[in-house]
C-alpha cells in the first residue's frame, strides 16, 4: 500500500526538517467501509443519511436527509433558513453544479448598510430581520431530488421528523456555542427563543415545530416553504422585526444548475463550485499557482511550503474580492483567470527570500478585461454517486433571528455582499463593484464543496465551514493526500494555517507550528497571528483508498462523524 501514511510521508519531509523537526507518529485512519458513507457534522445527521441509502435510496435522497437532519441537531448552521452549494459526480463520471444561494431580496438596495454619513453600519448586516438574504436550501434540496432522487419525499423526511420529535443530546461542544451566543439570542429576537434557556451538555433538545414546518414539504413540497401557511409565517415574522423580504421574493426563488469549476493539478482533477461561490475559482487559482514547484520535496506545513501557499493565496484573494460575483449579474472572466499563462505570471514577482506585502498585489490585469460558520457534509453512495455539500446560515446561527413558530434560525447572508468597496466584512474580506448589493442578486461566497479524480476516478470528496478559510481549508487537505500521503483523517486533522490578502496577517492554529519556524517567518516580513481560539475550518471528507473501499476523514475540531457500510 503506498498510501503508508504521515509516518513515512515524513520522510519525504527530510530536507526541511532537519532544521524544523516534526514529530514522527502513527497514521490514524477514519472509518473505512465498503460501499458508501455519510461524513458530517453531527452523528445523527450521518446515521440518518445512512439509514437513507441502506434502504436503497441514492447520494442524493440522502442529500435531503443529512440536510434537513442537521437543520433539528446542528442549528449552528444546518438550516432551513439559509442556502448552500452541491457538487456532484455521477457514477459514469459527467458532473454538475447546484447554487441554492441565498438571493438579495426585491427591495435591496446598494447603499442600504450605509448611514447618512455613508458608514457601513456592520450590525445591520449581521444582526435581525434586515441581515437576511431570500432562503434558497429546500429549493435546493427539492431540485436535486427532482433531477436525481428515487425514494419517496415521505420516506425520506419521516426519520429526520422523528428526530425533531424524539430530540437530539446536545454535546459539550454545542454548550459551549449556546452559551456563547446567549446574549445576541436575547438581543435579536422579543420573545425568548428555546435556545437561549440555560442548556447543558446531556440535555436532550426536542424541536415539534421544526417538525410541523418539515410535515409541510411532504404534504406540499417546496411550495410547502416558499408559498401558503409556512411563507406566511416567515414574512409576517420577518416584517415585524424590520425586514423587507416579501412573500414575491419567496415566491419566485429558485436553486440554480451551474457548470462547475473544473481544473487540473498534477494527477488530479479538481471539480468544484463556480461562481457565486468564489471557492472553485480560487482554489483552482491557488492550485495552479503552486503546481510548478516541489511542494513534496519542501515537506508538510515545512517554511517553503507556508510561503508559497501564503503567497498564491494573497494572489488569489485580491482577484476575488476585483472579479468575483454573481455571473447572473456580472461577468467574469473565469478562463482566463485559472489559465496558467495568467497565474504564472501572477507568481512572477514571488521569491522565496522575503514576503510580497499585500499593499504591493492588487488584482492581476486580465488582456481584453475591463472591466466560521457553515457546514459541509460529503457522501457516497453504494451505486457510485457522489456528492459534495456546504451548507451555511453564514454567521453562527445566522442572523440569531429564530422563527418559533417553524423552528428555525434564519441566515444573515446579506454580509456576504459588499457593502461599501474596500470595506471589510464580518470574515475581513474586502468587496467591490462586481459583489455590490442589488435585488434578486447572489452574494459572493467561499464555499467550496469539492469533488477529486485521479485516472478518471472518484478519489475525494471534501469540503468544511469556516468563511473566507474555507477554500485554504480545502487546499491543504487535498494537498495532505495528494502530496504529503496522509490519510483522510490525518488530513482533516492536521494544523492548518491561512491567508487572505488583506488583512496582510497569515493565522496559524496556535501551540501546532514550529515557534522557529514562524520566527524566520517574520524575519522575511509575514505577519504572524496565533489567537489563542483560532479554529481554521472544521473538514469533512470521503477519500476512495486504493483497493476501492472509502475512508472517511471527520474533523476532530467537532462533533463530527463518518458512518457507512
Ligand atoms: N457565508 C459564508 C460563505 O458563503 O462563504
Amino acid at each position: 500500500m503506498i498510501r503508508l501514511a504521515s509516518v513515512f510521508c515524513l520522510l519525504l519531509c527530510l530536507n526541511s526538517c532537519k532544521t524544523h523537526p516534526v514529530e514522527v507518529s502513527k497514521p490514524t485512519f477514519g472509518l473505512i467501509a465498503n460501499k458508501a458513507m455519510v461524513v458530517s457534522a453531527r452523528a445523527e445527521a450521518s446515521r440518518i443519511g445512512v439509514a437513507i441509502l441502506k434502504k436503497g435510496g441514492n447520494a442524493f435522497d440522502a442529500m435531503m436527509a443529512t440536510e434537513m437532519a442537521l437543520a433539528v441537531s446542528y442549528p449552528f448552521a444546518g438550516n432551513l433558513g439559509g442556502g448552500g452549494f452541491m457538487v456532484y459526480r455521477m457514477a459514469d463520471g459527467t458532473v454538475g453544479a447546484l447554487d441554492y444561494r441565498e438571493k438579495a431580496p426585491k427591495a435591496a438596495f446598494k447603499n442600504m448598510y450605509l448611514d447618512a454619513s455613508g458608514e457601513v453600519q456592520p450590525e445591520k448586516s449581521q444582526l435581525g430581520a434586515l441581515a437576511v438574504g431570500v432562503p434558497g436550501t429546500v429549493a435546493g434540496i427539492f431540485e436535486a431530488h427532482k433531477k436525481f432522487g428515487t425514494l419517496p419525499i415521505q420516506d425520506i423526511l419521516s426519520p429526520v421528523i422523528h428526530l425533531a420529535q424524539k430530540g437530539y443530546v446536545v454535546t459539550e461542544k454545542q454548550q459551549r456555542r449556546f452559551t456563547n451566543y446567549r446574549e445576541l439570542f436575547l438581543t435579536v429576537n422579543k420573545d425568548t427563543i428555546p435556545y437561549a434557556k440555560d442548556i447543558i451538555a446531556g440535555d436532550t433538545i426536542k424541536n415539534i415545530a421544526l417538525a410541523t414546518t418539515l410535515q409541510a414539504l411532504i404534504d406540499k413540497g417546496r411550495d410547502g416553504f416558499y408559498k401558503g401557511a409556512v411563507a406566511e409565517k416567515l414574512v409576517n415574522h420577518l416584517q415585524e422585526n424590520g425586514g423587507i423580504l416579501t412573500l414575491d421574493d419567496l415566491a419566485s426563488y429558485k436553486a440554480v444548475w451551474r457548470k462547475p469549476v473544473q481544473f487540473t493539478y498534477k494527477d488530479l482533477t479538481v471539480i468544484s463550485m463556480s461562481p457565486p461561490s468564489s471557492g472553485g475559482t480560487c482554489l483552482a487559482q491557488i492550485m495552479k499557482m503552486i503546481e510548478p514547484y516541489d511542494i513534496k520535496q519542501y515537506g508538510h506545513n515545512q517554511e517553503k511550503t507556508i510561503q508559497l501557499l501564503t503567497e498564491a493565496e494573497r494572489r488569489a484573494y485580491a482577484d476575488r474580492s476585483y472579479y468575483l460575483g454573481d455571473p447572473d449579474f456580472v461577468t467574469i472572466p473565469l478562463d482566463t483567470l485559472i489559465s496558467a499563462t495568467y497565474l504564472g505570471k501572477r507568481m512572477q514577482n514571488f521569491n522565496f527570500e522575503r514576503a510580497t506585502p499585500s499593499v504591493e498585489v492588487s488584482h492581476g490585469k486580465l488582456p481584453g478585461y475591463e472591466s466560521d460558520e457553515t457546514t459541509h457534509y460529503s457522501i457516497v453512495d453504494q451505486f457510485g454517486n457522489t456528492i459534495s455539500v456546504t451548507t451555511t446560515l453564514n454567521g453562527a446561527y445566522g442572523s440569531k433571528l429564530y422563527n418559533i413558530e417553524l423552528g428555525f434560525f434564519l441566515n444573515n447572508e446579506m454580509d456576504d455582499f459588499s457593502s461599501k468597496p474596500g470595506v471589510p466584512n464580518m470574515f475581513g474580506l474586502i468587496g467591490a463593484e462586481a459583489n455590490a448589493i442589488a435585488p434578486e442578486k447572489r452574494m459572493l461566497s467561499s464555499m467550496t464543496p469539492t469533488i477529486v479524480e485521479k485516472n478518471n476516478k472518484l478519489w475525494m470528496s471534501v469540503g468544511t465551514p469556516g468563511g473566507s478559510t474555507i477554500i485554504t481549508s480545502v487546499l491543504q487537505t487535498i494537498l495532505n493526500v495528494s502530496e504529503f500521503d496522509m490519510t483522510m483523517q490525518d488530513a482533516v486533522n492536521a494544523p492548518r494555517f491561512h491567508h487572505q490578502w488583506l488583512p496582510d496577517v497569515v493565522i496559524f492554529e496556535p501551540n501546532a507550528f514550529d515557534q522557529e519556524l514562524l520566527k524566520n517567518l517574520k524575519n522575511k516580513g509575514y505577519t504572524i497571528d496565533q489567537q489563542e481560539s483560532q479554529i481554521i475550518g472544521k473538514v469533512d471528507g470521503i477519500l476512495v483508498r486504493e483497493d476501492g473501499t472509502l475512508e472517511g476523514g471527520a474533523d476532530k475540531r467537532g462533533d463530527d462523524t463518518a458512518m457507512g457500510f
